[in-house]
């Protein structure tokens, strides 16, 4: 297993290239299964383990990938099966997001009920519901979702979602393109990561109007083509690296992203006593030497993203005064918080809402990784602490960043990867 080990003190500065989005490129990847007319070639798909695991998935249904340099090539042309089973599911949530595209271009799916999660139930009701209101019939059976397109063909509905969902939009927009009629989706997933989705299927043939906004309406066709594209960046790597810059009285320039994309992130990080500048692709954030406590409440797009909560009490815990951070997306997502206290923070917690109380200086210990970016918290208090952090259980991290280590390394961080054994 792989541990990171960090020496606090040294402030992250330089330049560096967003990584492609994680969370736009799986439903990306997802919707090549809904032509098989061809290879489609897929450029800034991040090399995480979430992509290994979903190259697997493809492998398993008879899909053909490959990958190299971050463009993934893929054929789904020989695609035989309609199955995603447990062992493959259990890894990665996002595999719900065969469920539309199966269904929409072979009219059944059994995917595997996807299983638990770090930070609270991870309900796919919404999924579900989408589906059947497109004509899908759902039995849940043996720890599997089983769909099958009444008449061998979805047909476009309405579906009012209660809540907005960025994974129950992407299958709801992955099973509308191929349904018969026309489909509209109240109450969407605004989120880039939606709107990428909605490019790329447009750029297959597909009829979507609405894109980034609450209110999609799709016409169904008969078939899509295979195409090139380019994924969008990733607007939480992004964020976490210009909280490394911030917690460390740093200042980091990211090329390649979409201002536009993080105006709620950015506005946090300007509140708090940083500098940032804009041009059209890159972001610049300039530490003051002073941070100031500063409230953030995680809400669907444009609000600031639950993403980053964990991120942002990191950076809290060196700001001066108390910072209120409330989580309206996930309730329990602070596994973060005990870890973060054990390095020094005072951060109290009542329900989804907690309180940083700051400036705390950090020391450093073994801390453990439970979820993705609860680890991506670790990671930036242990820049700050005295002396050495531990962050173990680094597959969480690996999830999500694409070589973290280096990355910083490359901006100034003293950061290394080591393998360690939990039992003795
Ligand atoms: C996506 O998860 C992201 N994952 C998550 O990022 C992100 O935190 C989340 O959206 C919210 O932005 C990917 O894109 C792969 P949701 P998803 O459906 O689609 C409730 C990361 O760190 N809900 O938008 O699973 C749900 O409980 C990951 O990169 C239902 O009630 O999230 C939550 O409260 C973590 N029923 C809210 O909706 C459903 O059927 C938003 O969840 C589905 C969701």
């Amino acid at each position: 297993m792989d541990k990171l080990v960090i020496t606090g003190g040294k402030r992250i500065e330089g330049e560096i290239t967003a990584s492609g989005s994680k969370n736009s490129s799986l439903p990306i990847i997802a919707a090549t299964l809904l032509s098989g007319s061809g290879t489609f070639t897929l450029h800034r798909i991040p090399d995480l383990q979430d992509i290994t695991t979903f190259r697997q998935l493809f492998d398993h249904l008879g899909a053909e990938t490959a990958f190299s340099h971050n463009t993934l090539t893929i054929t789904t042309a020989n695609v035989q099966s309609v199955l995603a089973p447990y062992e493959l599911v259990k890894k990665m949530r996002a595999s719900i997001y065969l469920l539309g595209p199966l269904l929409a271009r072979f009219g059944h799916a059994r995917v595997s009920l996807p299983g638990g999660c770090a930070f609270g139930p991870r309900p796919i009701d919404l999924h579900l519901m989408a589906m059947e209101k497109l004509g899908a019939r759902i039995t849940i059976e043996t720890g599997f979702i089983d769909a099958v397109a009444e008449g061998g063909r979805l047909k476009g509905a309405t579906i009012d979602f209660p809540v907005s969902s960025v994974g129950a939009t992407g299958n709801a927009l992955m099973a509308a393109v191929l349904a018969e009629g026309t489909t509209i989706i109240r109450n969407a997933a605004a989120e880039p990561e939606i709107e990428a989705l909605c490019h790329f299927l447009q750029a297959m043939g597909a009829d979507i109007r609405g894109t980034g906004t609450t209110e999609l309406i799709i016409h169904g066709c008969d078939s899509l083509r295979h195409v090139e594209f380019s994924n969008i960046f990733d607007r939480i790597e992004a964020g976490t690296i210009l909280a490394a810059a911030a917690i460390t009285g740093g200042s980091v320039t990211i090329r390649g992203v979409i201002p536009s994309h993080m105006e709620s992130v950015l506005q946090k990080f300007s509140d708090a006593g940083c500098r940032i500048e804009t041009t059209d692709d890159t972001v610049i954030l300039k530490s003051t030497g002073r941070l100031k406590a500063t409230d953030i409440t995680a809400e669907p797009f444009p609000a600031f993203p639950t993403d980053m909560q964990a991120q942002w009490m990191a950076l809290m815990t060196q700001a001066e005064g108390t910072s209120e951070i409330t989580d309206h997306v996930y309730h329990e997502r602070f596994n973060h918080i005990p870890e973060l206290n054990r390095l020094g923070a005072h951060i109290d917690i009542e329900g989804n809402w907690a309180v940083v109380h700051g400036p705390q200086a950090l020391s450093g210990t073994k801390v453990m990784s439970t979820d993705l970016r609860a680890s991506a918290s670790l990671v930036l208090a242990g820049l700050v602490a005295e002396g050495t952090t531990e962050v173990l259980r680094v597959y969480h991290l690996d999830r999500g960043y694409e070589r973290i280590e280096t990355r910083l390394q490359n901006l100034g961080a003293e950061i290394k990867r080591e393998k360690y054994s939990e039992f003795g």
